[in-house]
């Protein structure tokens, strides 16, 4: 059986001190309720080892934002999947758009800190989705083929079933304007028959798929409820630990 899961992605917001205070709120807030899901934060670099330190980790997983794509060495400014490793944190996202977007990441550089994130026993939140235009073109569905094709399989089974993948569409990111809970299981479904075409049925049946894009508590019931959606990527509403926490009780 896949997991469910939600996640929050705080991307570049919060100091330590509020970073490390909503932390602990979630992790306090996750005492109270049984959660149906799993439930992870990905924070920034220079918050993992203090909110490590602070949580419960059976009750609250714990992620980084990105990873490099080199194992170490003269990269000014990068922080690698093992650094990120030995602050205790077990997840990294990879592959959001915004990092597709502003710092030019391909399916080349992800392939790399995929495997990175392995050897260092990360588990990937790997994002993928489609812009606007795709969406209006109707190549939506070619173009996140393309996107798990070139960056994931030239995976084992075994490595490609440890994989979270997140659908994101990006013109649903931030902007308030949500995937319909037909439109996000449209494509989680396409996902799945594409994974299982590749690696079997068996693989694509235990594949969490995440959806991300203006999830709130308003409407994560509703895209939950589809049978391809294993849960959500959550960005602005996990700025807030209520508001994340009724994300997280929709299930
Ligand atoms: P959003 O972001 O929930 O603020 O739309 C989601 C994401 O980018 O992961």
């Amino acid at each position: 059986m896949r997991k469910k899961i939600v996640a929050g992605n705080w991307k570049m917001n919060t100091t330590l001190n509020e970073g490390v205070g909503l932390a602990k709120d979630v992790n306090e807030a996750l005492k109270n309720v049984t959660p149906k899901c799993d439930v992870i934060i990905a924070v920034p670099f220079t918050h993992l080892a203090s909110i490590n330190a602070v949580i419960d980790s059976n009750r609250l997983g714990l992620g980084a934002e990105n990873c490099a794509d080199h194992k170490s060495g003269a990269y000014t400014g990068e922080v690698s999947a093992s650094m990120v490793a030995s602050t205790g944190a077990t997840y990294v996202i990879l592959g959001h758009s915004e990092r597709r977007q502003y710092y030019g990441e391909t399916s080349e550089t992800l392939k790399e800190k995929v495997s990175l994130a392995f050897e260092n026993n990360l588990t990937p939140i790997f994002c993928i989705g489609e812009v606007l235009e795709e969406r209006e073109n109707g190549t939506y569905l070619d173009v996140v083929k393309k996107q798990i094709e070139d960056a994931l399989f030239n995976l084992s089974a075994e490595d490609f079933g440890k994989i979270i993948l997140a659908y994101e569409p990006v013109w649903a990111i931030g902007t308030g304007k949500t995937a319909t809970d037909d439109q996000a299981e449209e494509m989680h479904a396409f996902i799945r028959g594409v994974i299982a075409k590749k690696y079997g049925d068996e693989v694509a049946e235990n594949t969490s798929i995440l959806y991300g894009g203006s999830c709130k508590p308003t409407n994560a019931a509703a895209l939950f409820a589809k049978p391809n959606v294993d849960g959500g990527l959550i960005g602005g509403a996990s700025l807030d630990a209520q508001s994340f926490m009724g994300i997280v009780t929709a299930f």
